[in-house]
């Protein structure tokens, strides 16, 4: 299960992201904003962020304008571990590394093509579970 969420500024890219999960057949669900009307991108992404940790959701993609205040707010919930990521390379290394649980995005940051190739990244990379970036993560983790 996907856990997806956005404020205004992330919602019409969100749309998109959505019509992706559809396609390729994952399940998700959707934690609002479900429209372009101002709102406040801390409570969708602790609505994303308590899915994960109450295990509803195995992982969350959260957009906002810019994606940097929806991951910061992300990043409070301990056990979330969410990565910026505007380019396929950082989407990779960080399942690869971190193994990241929440892809954050910023919607007037990336064109829907080039966040599309982003999430499908993201989402099709397995933690490397190598020894030493377990070992880094049980250090964020303390
Ligand atoms: C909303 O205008 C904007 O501040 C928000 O979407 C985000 O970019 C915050 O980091």
């Amino acid at each position: 299960m996907i856990a997806i969420g956005s404020d205004h500024g992330g919602y019409e890219l969100k749309q998109e992201i959505i019509q992706y999960l559809e396609s390729e057949g994952y399940a998700y669900k959707d934690y609002g904003c479900y429209g372009t009307e101002s709102c406040d991108y801390p409570e969708f992404a602790k609505k994303v962020g308590h899915a994960i940790i109450n295990k509803e959701a195995e992982k969350g993609i959260l957009i906002c304008g810019t994606g940097i205040g929806i991951s910061i707010a992300a990043n409070k919930i301990k056990g979330i571990r969410c990565a910026l990521c505007h380019d396929c390379f950082s989407a990779e290394a960080t399942r690869l590394h971190n193994n990241s649980n929440i892809l954050a995005m910023g919607g007037r940051v990336v064109g829907p093509e080039l966040a599309l190739k982003i999430a499908k990244t993201w989402l099709e990379t397995e933690f490397s579970d190598e020894d030493r970036h377990n070992r880094r993560i049980n250090l964020i983790e303390d």
